[in-house]
């Protein structure tokens, strides 16, 4: 796969160049065969489509806590993600073999939840919320800096795969608002402009 980083549009307000089309185009074709994500806070290799056997040993400790396997999908999908990075057709179809369910039902279940990944993501996160309380207090402000500081919309990925950038739902932290959530495991809040850029600017240090 071939990275290219965006240094053209860090910190510049101008509009999506042609090029950049070009290049991410590009990205995607010549990775095809051979998908990267970020698992465990690495990006590596494809692993193979399996269970370790800690993960093993855990799914069958969830799956003794529900009524049913149905019940017991949207855990084990959980640790699907953690374990492969993102939730690909293969993943979909292993987790349909593990629990012996349908594989368009869990199909259906991973296209509902917008917390399951159908896509190789950044290895930091950056989800904001835009709800109405949020917007209120800038929440488009704080989406448009990250825009622009990364170079990257809403919805897409830096092309050196160390960020993505998502516009979500109320995230339940209104009276903080606006906020933004990190990897799924930390809040950040009373966001400004500098405060946004400050983050991004420690996150690319730690992955540097
Ligand atoms: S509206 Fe943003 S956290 Fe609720």
């Amino acid at each position: 796969m071939v990275l290219v980083p965006d240094e053209s549009r860090r910190n510049t307000c101008g509009e999506r160049s042609f090029w950049l089309g070009v290049i991410r185009f590009l990205q995607a074709a010549l990775s095809t065969d051979k998908a990267l994500h970020y698992a465990d806070g690495k990006m590596a290799d494809q692993k193979p489509i399996e269970f370790s056997q800690a993960t093993l040993k855990e799914y069958r400790e969830v799956l003794g806590r529900y009524p049913t396997r149905q019940a017991a999908l949207l855990p084990t999908l959980w640790m699907a993600q953690r374990e492969f990075g993102w939730i690909s057709e293969e993943v979909e179809d292993y987790v349909a073999r593990l629990m012996e369910l349908p594989a368009a039902h869990v199909r259906a279940v991973v296209s509902f939840y917008t917390m399951f990944y159908r896509k190789p993501m950044g290895r930091w996160h950056l989800e904001v919320c835009a709800n109405l309380p949020c917007r209120l207090r800038g929440a488009e402000q704080i989406l448009d800096c990250l825009s622009r500081k990364l170079g990257i919309e809403p919805g897409e990925t830096t092309a050196d795969g160390k960020f993505s950038l998502t516009e979500v739902e109320c995230l339940a932290s209104c009276g903080t608002a606006p906020m933004l959530q990190l990897n799924h495991e930390r809040f950040y809040e009373n966001l400004t402009p500098e405060s946004v850029t400050n983050l991004v600017d420690e996150l690319a240090r730690r992955v540097s």
